[in-house]
């Protein structure tokens, strides 16, 4: 199912892309930033699609690095934000955790990619992931795992269901649910969380 996602960013990168990049969550951008300390300390985008976040944290004068798994969209978005951009496998968690010890990441954040994660993948993700800052992320909120009409592989969260998956891990410092930006009729759950251990 992961490989039909990763073959519609591909296939349809440039209309992806120019149909989000001026959608910018800048609400959320803002309150993530407004938890890092210093605009040196360095931010990974994972999942950073056309590079759209890059792009704000880039101009509030943050430093952002990008990483995603379709070379199509890596180089539209490297092209767009002017950032160093990765092709990471988020699947991939042991890479994730090398990715962000090597070059000394020190938050993170996945607006709406984290959701293309199988839910197994995605709890062991939580399970495993490692840094030493804030973490922001975003999902859908629903039920289940399912395939859009696009072929896209989609997983669904409940609120009560995350802070399952979180409890152990993480200190959750922001919780918000809101309303689809393009009016899709879905709600968004965003956390931003610390690692329990990185006080
Ligand atoms: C819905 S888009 C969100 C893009 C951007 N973060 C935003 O908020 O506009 C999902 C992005 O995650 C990327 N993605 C999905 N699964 C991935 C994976 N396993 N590894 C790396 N990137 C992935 C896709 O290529 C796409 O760019």
């Amino acid at each position: 199912m992961t490989s039909d996602t990763l073959k519609y960013y591909s296939e349809n990168s440039k209309n992806y892309f120019e149909t989000t990049k001026s959608i910018v969550i800048s609400e959320q951008i803002d309150r993530f930033l407004s938890f890092v300390d210093n605009k040196g300390e360095l931010i990974i985008d994972l999942g950073c699609g056309s590079g759209n976040s890059l792009k704000y944290i880039i101009e509030k004068e943050y430093t952002p690095v990008g990483a995603d798994y379709s070379d199509e969209l890596i180089a539209l978005a490297k092209k767009y934000s002017g950032a160093d951009i990765f092709n990471l496998d988020l699947e991939d968690i042991s890479a994730v955790n090398k990715m962000i010890s090597d070059k000394k990441i020190k938050h993170l954040f996945a607006s709406a990619s984290l959701l293309h994660l199988k839910k197994n993948v995605f709890i062991k993700f939580f399970d495993e992931i490692e840094f030493a800052g804030v973490f922001f992320f975003s999902v859908k909120e629903g039920t289940g795992e399912s395939l859009d009409p696009a072929g896209r592989f989609f997983a669904y969260y409940t609120k009560e269901e995350l802070d399952d998956i979180l409890r152990q891990r993480f200190e959750t410092i922001y919780f918000d649910r809101n309303e689809d930006k393009l009016g899709r009729g879905n709600n968004w759950l965003s956390y931003i969380l610390k690692l329990k251990t990185c006080k």
